[in-house]
């Protein structure tokens, strides 16, 4: 197989204002630019509202397997199929059942991937073989406008090197594929921050295979009874105290022994759960009288800093006048927690991302709820930490 082509990758902006309706923006000159790269077998990075994406034409292999060399992403891991329209769906699809009818009345477009029986069109790379399709119906502007102009399905994942965090900006595309690609669209940070939820309608009831902002909740409000994939909760609460106390720190180190790493920054994320709680939820700064988990959680920074460890810390504005670290990223500075978490879903990937900018060795970072979007936070934070996690 030939290398990687060598690009001098465009950076595009464009400003897609609540005025520029996708159909005006399908013809302005830079998304026909890339559109026509799209039609011509190449790859465009483009914004979501979830995270940036890597498309090329769903209907060809060659061209998929440009995005696959890019990211250096192993083929066996099928791609989304992304439309601007249900008439679009025609041959990506081989069916679509009455779960399907309602999701795409519900939730698209919008940040809800569906598993659906392949139709003849896709191309075999995208599928990675399957005879299923993952399909979905981006919101963002540019997107739509992107999809419209090539007049094509756009298969993309997500627009990182393979196992690096996923790109919220344009900026995080560059650092990535800079050179591997020959444009990227800035449209700005994406809105959601943590890629959409995937559900599989292929099986005899509906089952998430990847949590996103799109709830378990919201999805049986609509279409009944909803699955979580097994393998999913298994990797997720199957924590095993299987690490000694650590005598420095006080506190016991926690492994799921998940195999795959994923969404990782190069410095060890630890995740710090309460002792307390029930699974995973945050530990806030009133949880302990006379500051007993403030001091906990301080003792961890001062334990690995004494180490010679540049340690970088992920917590709220108000968190952040507590501790004392190298590098403090705030993800939030509400008070209000379901805010919290909308801004950490939003800011995650970034703030993973800044953590190897200060080249920090040691990321802490307290567990959040799993309830709602939380569920999708801690999948990504379980598989960024390798399921490294700390109690106190
Ligand atoms: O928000 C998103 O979904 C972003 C934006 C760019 O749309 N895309 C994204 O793509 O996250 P990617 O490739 O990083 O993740 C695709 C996920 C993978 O977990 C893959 O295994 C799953 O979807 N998937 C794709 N096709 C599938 C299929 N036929 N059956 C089951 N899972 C599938
Ligand atoms: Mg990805």
């Amino acid at each position: 197989m030939d290398e990687v082509r060598e690009w001098s990758t465009r950076h595009i902006v464009i400003n897609s204002g609540v005025d520029n309706h996708v159909d005006k923006l399908s013809k302005h000159p830079h998304i026909q630019e890339a559109a026509q790269l799209i039609k011509a077998g190449e790859v465009v990075a483009f914004p979501t509202e979830t995270v940036y994406g890597l498309g090329a034409s769903a209907l060809s292999n060659q061209a998929v397997e440009k995005i696959y060399k890019a990211k250096g992403r192993p083929s066996d891991n099928p791609l989304i199929v992304h439309v601007a329209s249900v008439e679009q769906l025609a041959g990506v699809v081989d069916n679509l059942s009455h779960y399907a009818h309602l999701c795409i009345k519900y939730f698209w477009p919008g940040p809800l991937t569906l598993v659906l029986p392949k139709g003849e069109k896709v191309c075999t790379a995208v599928t990675a073989g399957l005879s299923t399709v993952a399909v979905r119906m981006p919101e963002h502007p540019v997107a739509k406008a992107l999809i419209l102009a090539a007049e094509l399905p756009i298969a993309a994942p997500s627009a990182n090197s393979s196992g690096r965090p996923s790109p919220t900006e344009a900026k995080h595309v560059l650092e990535d594929l800079m050179g591997k690609i020959p444009v990227v669209i800035d449209g700005g940070a994406t809105g959601v921050g943590v890629e959409s939820t995937v559900l599989d309608l292929t099986g005899d009831q509906p089952c998430i295979l990847r949590p996103g902002s799109i709830t378990k909740d919201q999805l049986e409000k609509v279409i009944g009874e909803v699955t979580i994939d097994p393998a999913l909760t298994r990797s997720m609460y199957s924590v095993e105290a299987d690490h000694p106390v650590d005598a420095d720190i006080g506190i016991q180190p926690k492994s799921p022994g998940m195999k795959y790493k994923h969404y990782a920054p190069q410095g060890e994320l630890w995740l710090v759960q309460h002792k307390g709680k029930q699974k995973h939820q945050h530990i806030s700064v009133s949880d302990y009288d006379n500051g007993e988990a403030e001091s906990a959680f301080q003792r961890l920074i001062d334990t690995h800093r004494s180490k010679g460890k540049q340690v970088g810390i992920l917590v709220t504005a108000a968190e952040a006048q507590v501790y004392n670290s190298d590098f403090t990223y705030i993800y939030s500075d509400d008070s209000a927690e379901e805010k919290q978490l909308a801004a950490l879903a939003q800011h995650l990937y970034s703030g993973l991302r800044a953590m190897d900018e200060q080249k920090i060795d040691i990321i802490l970072m307290k567990t959040v709820t799993d309830d709602g979007l939380g569920l999708a936070i801690m999948n990504r934070l379980l598989k960024a930490s390798s399921g490294r996690m700390v109690t106190i």
